[in-house]
């Protein structure tokens, strides 16, 4: 996710580019940049770093002009550096875009244009897009965007600007925001509200395909076919606070939101084109180096440590291999029996937790192979590792991990379906299944996020209990750790997970008359189990809440209420089954009052021991 602007009008463009990616730096902050044309040539400055760097360099040089875009990274393709920051140029320097998203065939493109003698500067997938403006310009801006983007595929908001046609930049949109802010005698364009908030409330918002031609004095938007498309304004009545977390209340539940479109973006190019075979363009191990791997350790903190435990689940079931999961504060103390035959993975949302990154260096020291499973290209642990995996989560701000865990569950699902394939544990048929069942994931991620209010009447039902138990079986019980740890979090309710058939072990002493017991159905081979569970918690008079698949008609008769996910493979079900739990999480939190984004005592990356 990466913010975008773009200005044209009477008034000196910096200041209004500056102003909106500030307002947009939650979308991403590794890096950023804008260009602003002079009158004769387009001037661009960029810097890798959080937007104050590249502040410092417009007051120094204060580019002059009045038409400009600009742009605040979050990086996926190419590390955060200075050239990789955006808006890119073409060889000329006459053709800039910004953009955000991910263009999937930029490697075809780039090698096709390589061969036609353009000299790239960036590792990035869009500056493919700013040389392919260059090749397809002949004298009209509009004909040559229209030809660019009948050559790229996949997931866009693109601004375009060249000093061939100071008069009017051309933006549009596929799979991610854009907005045009309308003003008196000048036009505003930005990846979100928040940015063009403090200048227009009057606005258009794009749709897919859409694209848009900006002067000072008009917008003139067409679909893909060049039909004239009449926006309908949109007044934003939002303050400038609401309108950063996209009109939700949190950033926190605005990240339970994202999580179909992180989904969808984390699973992109990850598959071969008929969809038999998990693909990682970015990992450089042979075969032959993998399948001497004897043994996977998972190491990780909190969400990012249960993720961990579904990742073993994934990968001793589908590719047969031996796994261990540890928290990382307690890995490197107890002499791991780590050596060159063992890959260590190492999970992290911020790629900068200080026990995670300490047992990445112990794994390294005893001679393991390393990879890191993250979501912050050139974080610490992304560089510390020999190899990494990211998930495409978009940046995460509330403390409260959601979209990242999804997001690790789809790369640990991923790699686990990738060890398969190698060390050939699972048919064709079967790894044919399950990618198509994973394909599925973003729309029924969607769908359950379409039906939330039994998930906010329970909340406010039992959210004021002091204690709730968690239970499940298997994956169930993976998913049950982390339910309870959203809970505790942010509600501040003390909450336990508990393996559901471990409770007659001791735990049961503590079910008594009116307790809240989620319990997670979704694992079909201990089904028949986990109802046994539920009829012992509810013998002891507990309230139970059951999490089962959607046509589960037999659940219903043992819990008083009853949460159904869409079917699907159990895989891939823990998926599906988190997002109640989180949803369960925010809701009794808001009940109680709690600062949902920024609960007490708690960072959002934990850099010391
Ligand atoms: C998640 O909800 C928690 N805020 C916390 O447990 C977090 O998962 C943990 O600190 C690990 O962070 P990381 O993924 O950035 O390494």
């Amino acid at each position: 996710m990466c913010g975008i602007v773009g200005y044209i009008g009477p008034n000196q463009a910096a200041p209004f580019l500056i102003e909106g990616l500030t307002k947009l730096e939650y979308r991403g902050y590794d890096s950023a940049g804008i260009a602003v044309f002079d009158g004769e040539k387009i001037n661009v400055e960029k810097s890798v770093g959080r937007l104050g760097a590249l502040t410092q360099i417009i007051e120094q040089k204060q580019p002059q002009g009045c038409l400009g875009i600009g742009h605040t990274r979050w990086a996926t393709h190419g590390r955060p550096s200075d050239a990789n920051s955006h808006p890119h140029t073409d060889c000329t320097g006459k053709f800039v875009v910004v953009h955000n998203g991910i263009i999937e065939n930029y490697m075809t493109l780039k090698e096709k244009l390589i061969a036609k003698g353009h000299i790239f500067k960036s590792e990035t997938d869009t500056e493919v897009v700013a040389h392919l403006f260059e090749e397809s310009y002949e004298g009209d801006f509009e004909a040559a965007v229209k030809k660019v983007l009948a050559q790229i595929e996949g997931s866009y908001a693109l601004v375009f600007m060249t000093q061939l046609e100071p008069d009017k930049i051309i933006c549009t949109k596929q799979d991610n925001p854009l907005v045009i802010g309308l003003g008196q005698g000048e036009n505003f364009i930005a990846s979100d509200i928040p940015a063009i908030i403090n200048r227009t409330r009057k606005t258009y918002i794009l749709s897919d395909g859409e694209m848009a031609i900006v002067t000072k004095d008009s917008v003139w938007v067409q679909n893909r076919q060049g039909v004239p498309v009449t926006k309908k304004v949109f007044e934003v009545n939002w303050d400038a606070e609401a309108a950063e977390k996209g009109g939700y209340e949190h950033f926190m539940i605005k990240e339970i939101y994202e999580q179909p479109k992180a989904i969808r973006e984390t699973l992109t190019g990850r598959f071969n084109k008929d969809d038999s075979a998990v693909v990682f363009e970015t990992l450089k191990w042979t075969k032959e180096e993998l399948l001497k791997i004897k043994k996977i350790a998972i190491v990780a903190c909190g969400t990012a440590y249960h993720a961990g435990i579904v990742g073993k689940y994934y990968l001793e079931n589908l590719a047969r291999i031996p796994v261990e999961v540890d928290v990382a504060s307690e890995f490197r103390y107890r002499s791991p029996l780590i050596d060159e035959e063992t890959l260590t993975i190492v999970v992290s949302q911020s790629g900068e937790t200080l026990d995670t990154l300490a047992g990445l260096k112990e794994a390294k020291r005893l001679g393991s192979k390393t990879l890191a499973v993250t979501n912050v290209v050139g974080s610490s642990i992304a560089r510390e590792a020999d190899q990494v995996i990211y998930t495409w989560a978009g940046p995460e701000i509330a403390v409260a991990s959601t979209k990242a865990y999804t997001t690790q569950l789809i790369v640990m699902f991923l790699f686990g379906l990738y060890m398969a394939g190698i060390r050939e544990m699972l048919p064709k048929e079967r790894i044919k299944e399950l990618i198509a069942g994973a394909r599925n994931l973003p729309a029924q991620a969607h769908e359950l996020l379409e039906n939330v209010d039994p998930i906010k009447t329970f909340a406010q039902k039992y959210g004021f209990n002091e204690d709730v138990f968690f239970i499940g079986r298997a994956l169930d019980y993976c998913v049950a750790l982390e339910g309870s740890l959203k809970l505790k979090e942010i509600s501040y309710i003390h909450a336990e997970a508990y393996a559901a058939g471990e409770l007659k072990h001791g735990t049961l002493a503590l079910i008594i008359e009116g307790v809240p017991v989620i319990a997670l159905a979704t694992q079909e081979d201990v089904y028949e189990k986990t109802l046994s569970n539920i009829k012992e918690v509810k013998a002891r008079d507990a309230v139970v809440i059951g999490i089962a698949l959607e046509g589960d008609d037999q659940i219903d008769k043992y819990v008083d209420h009853a949460i159904h996910i869409p079917r699907a493979d159990k895989y891939l079900a823990p998926i599906l089954a988190v997002i109640p739990l989180q949803l369960l999480a925010y809701y009794a939190a808001k009940t109680r009052g709690c600062d949902v984004d920024k609960p007490r005592n708690l960072a959002k990356s934990v850099t010391v021991e």
